[in-house]
């Protein structure tokens, strides 16, 4: 048996289809239940429900052989013993800097101004701003970062945005890249070994999908 830990929502909605694709279903019933643990067509495999920012802990430790996480979780939770095959070009989104429409970003870090970033991607926003040079103070949040720079927590924020609204509805704007963002298949490395044919077919499996360009 081996165990592929995905999270809820967008991860999930946009994995079954690929699994299905690769010939392996989940039952309508059991995926729309609130079981943590759902059986799929092939006996060998089996999902698990976690928290996005769990995926790496249930892989890296063994619990799950194999995960599907966001490259921003990825970068917070570092990659030791993860290995990471497949860019299954799945919840697609960026990873930005926005401030508030007001705000002058560009004048204030040609300034040299220490700058209030609020974020929940606080490795990758460090990266990001020591690369440019940029001096920042990083507050770390857990949900609803487009608030900060409204009620004066942060001068702007790192967080990731995919159709734009959030920050449209909080009168916040886009002035920076940090990353572009797509989910990613994660491998256990012992589980690679001591499970290499299942693992191996699975990936295989996947890789066809991919390749035939038949993205969700
Ligand atoms: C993400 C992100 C933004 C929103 C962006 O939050 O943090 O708030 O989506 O999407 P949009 O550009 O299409 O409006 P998510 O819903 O993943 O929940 P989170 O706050 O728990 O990260």
């Amino acid at each position: 048996m081996i165990t592929l830990a995905l999270s809820k929502g967008r991860i999930f909605d946009e994995t079954l289809p690929l699994l299905e694709r690769a010939g392996i279903a989940v039952d309508p019933a059991s995926a729309d239940s609130r079981s943590l643990i759902l059986p799929t067509s092939d006996p060998q495999l089996r999902l698990i429900i976690v928290r996005a920012t769990d995926v790496p802990t249930y892989v890296r430790y063994g619990a799950a052989d194999l995960g599907v996480a966001g490259l921003d979780v990825l970068l917070e939770s570092g990659s030791e013993g993860l290995y990471q095959p497949i860019d299954l070009g799945i919840g697609r989104c960026r990873l930005c800097v926005a401030v508030p429409r007001g705000f002058d970003y560009v004048q204030a870090v040609r300034r040299g101004a220490r700058l209030r970033i609020a974020t929940k991607y606080v490795e990758s926003a460090r990266r990001h701003f020591a690369g440019k040079g940029v001096h920042v103070d990083l507050i770390k949040l857990y949900g609803s970062m487009e608030l900060a720079p409204l009620v004066g927590l942060a001068d702007g924020i790192v967080d990731l945005v995919s159709s734009g609204s959030t920050l449209r509805a909080n009168g916040l704007i886009e002035v920076e890249d940090v990353l572009p963002i797509s989910a990613r298949l994660i491998v256990n490395q012992a589980s690679l070994k001591t499970r290499a044919q299942p693992i191996g077919a699975l990936l295989a499996a996947i890789e066809a999908v991919l390749a035939a360009g038949a993205r969700p």
